[in-house]
């Protein structure tokens, strides 16, 4: 049994003050919880603080995103290593916003993904195809061509510290959510092209992360599939209570 992971993606929300008051109420709730991995992905600015109230509790801290490069002449970018010493121990990269309205490319996935292994961190490698490409039924081929080239070069070893999020970008802060047997047929897709990669029975215990839309109404549903080992939630991780909710999923 692979353990749930549940991650909370803030995106470009809260103050310092917000994120710390957040992560003091969530680790007083479940700061010992040991039958899932809980990890909050708070912006740059909030990650120290909320490190620091997390510090020795079972809940980790994600970057959101990161530069692949370790230091240098990279005006407004943060390195790996930067990450971790603000207490990291995971990063999303690749997020369809990244793709889309930064124009983050597979090539450059790849090479963050590299990065970060190196220094340490935990990759949440985020794949998804737009609504254009799922009516055009290439979906599993968008999902192959992510992979294979966000994974281009990394050994079977790393590709097991990798968790993979699906999250179909026509999901995304819509309120509309793949249903779980969608999600499920992808993610087992996603589990079979990793055997591939690997050549070996590791993607047995791959994490394959759901995201888009999730909340507490469709997360049970979704966690009951056989390959969903755990959920990226955005809009609904923005309050404990709501947050709460999806952790207490049935
Ligand atoms: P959403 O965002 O839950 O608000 O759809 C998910 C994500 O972008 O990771």
């Amino acid at each position: 049994m692979i353990k749930p992971l549940i991650v909370a993606n803030w995106k470009m929300h809260k103050t310092i003050g917000e994120s710390v008051e957040y992560a003091e109420q969530l680790r007083r709730r479940f700061g010992e919880l040991r039958d899932k991995t809980i990890v909050i992905a708070p912006p740059f600015t909030s990650l120290y603080s909320v490190s620091e109230v997390l510090k020795d509790s079972t809940i980790y801290v994600a970057g959101q995103n990161m530069n692949w490069e370790p230091s240098g002449s990279f005006t407004g970018e943060i390195s790996p290593s930067m990450l971790v010493d603000a207490g990291c121990r995971y990063v999303i990269l690749g997020h369809s916003e990244r793709r889309i309205k930064f124009g983050e490319n597979n090539g450059i996935v790849n090479k963050k993904v590299k990065a970060a292994l190196l220094a340490g961190l935990r990759p949440i490698l985020c794949l998804g195809e737009s609504e254009e490409e799922r009516e055009a039924g290439i979906t599993i081929d968008i999902i192959k061509k992510q992979l294979q080239e966000g994974l281009n070069n990394i050994s079977s070893d790393d590709i097991e510290k990798i968790a993979i999020a699906y999250e179909p970008v026509w999901a995304i802060g819509t309120g509309r959510t793949a249903t779980a047997q969608e999600a499920q047929d992808v993610h087992c897709h996603i589990r079979r092209m990793i055997h591939n990669f690997c050549k070996s029975d590791r993607a047995d215990t791959s994490t394959i992360l759901y995201g888009g839309s999730v909340n507490a109404g469709n997360v049970g549903d979704l966690m009951n599939q056989p390959d969903i080992n755990g959920v990226l939630v955005g809009g609904a991780s923005l309050t404990v209570e709501s947050f709460a909710d999806i952790l207490q999923y049935k």
